[in-house]
């Protein structure tokens, strides 16, 4: 097996999955230098989705491959053409772009981009599972972390927006298991955690947890939109705007579909702050 974004928040758990299943795994690394991160036990190759050709090497001899799409949206095609010469079978990190929710029927960049690779995986008759989780349990660390760290107070837009966070290893157990389980083929899986909660409410979880009360202080979109301004590309600010704003008054979307596939319930939200709280304590930036 592939798999690609393998020094990613999901991948680098599928890989781990993978061995302890015992399945022979490959690894695709896009920087040389975060192979490092990787088990010593697993075979590393080095290849670019957005050079299609330098995938070649790893696809040599691989029948499944877990596909992760963070490259721009150009060499999809190609990328996906080649799959289909080498492989039979991709497992595919998508998103729930066809969930009847308002969250996930805003405009968004992203969500085009992986119904476009689903259509390319499709037409080119592989046959697939598509994993498509909702927020990952994890965003808060690439959003928050830093301001708690520094002075405890969260700048942010709609608090009252609620969201179902799902732990990041719960997403890769579940694509572990499509990738060495059989039954899964034509799988459409969406993916939450186990319940609804506004940012308010997980900002507050977060200071519970670490032991220090954090202030949640409501942005407006304007605000959130000028002090994002030239660090966060402007898509992207755009897309969650439009996504929490149009949940407000709702609670989120929640499936049961971690515990069908795994056996097991998703981890809460807590749990996944309490296995990362040192990330949200005084002191340097933890390193990962
Ligand atoms: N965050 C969320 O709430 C959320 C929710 C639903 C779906 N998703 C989807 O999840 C996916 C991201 O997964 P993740 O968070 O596990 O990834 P991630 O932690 O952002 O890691 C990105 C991975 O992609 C690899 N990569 C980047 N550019 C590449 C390239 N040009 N060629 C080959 N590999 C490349 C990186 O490899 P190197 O380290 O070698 O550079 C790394 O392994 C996205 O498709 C996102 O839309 C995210």
């Amino acid at each position: 097996m592939l798999v690609t974004g393998a020094t990613g928040r999901v991948g680098r758990v599928v890989v781990d999955l993978l061995i302890d299943a015992g399945v022979p795994v490959r690894a695709l690394t896009h920087r040389s230098e975060a192979a490092a991160t990787l088990p010593a036990n697993v075979e590393v190759v080095t290849g670019d989705l957005t050079v299609p050709e330098s995938l070649d090497a790893g696809l040599r001899g691989v029948g499944t491959v877990f596909l992760v799409w963070t490259a721009p949206p150009t060499t999809a095609p190609a990328v996906v053409g080649r799959l289909a010469t080498y492989a039979r079978r991709v497992v595919f990190l998508s998103s729930p772009h066809q969930t009847p929710h308002p969250f996930f029927q805003q405009p968004n960049p992203m969500a085009v981009l992986h119904a476009d690779i689903e259509r390319l995986i499709a037409a080119a008759g592989l046959e697939s599972t598509i994993i498509r989780p909702g927020m990952f349990a994890s965003n808060p660390l690439f959003w928050w972390a830093a301001a708690i760290r520094a002075d405890g107070v969260v700048r942010w837009p709609y608090g009252a927006a609620e969201t179902a966070p799902v732990d990041d290893r719960d997403v890769a157990a579940v694509a572990a298991r499509t990738l060495h389980q059989d039954g899964h083929a034509g799988g459409d899986y969406v993916l939450t955690g186990p319940e609804s909660l506004s940012q308010a409410e997980q900002v507050s979880i977060i200071g519970d947890v670490v032991g220090r009360a954090i202030r949640f202080q409501e942005l407006s979109p304007e605000e959130f939109r000028s002090e994002t301004e030239g660090s966060w590309p402007r898509p992207v600010v755009d897309m969650l705007l439009a996504a929490w704003g149009a949940t407000i008054g709702r609670p989120a979307f929640i499936t049961s579909t971690v515990f069908d596939i795994l056996g097991s319930a998703p981890r809460s939200f807590r749990q996944w702050v309490a296995d990362h709280a040192t990330a949200f304590m005084e002191g340097p930036t933890p390193s990962s």
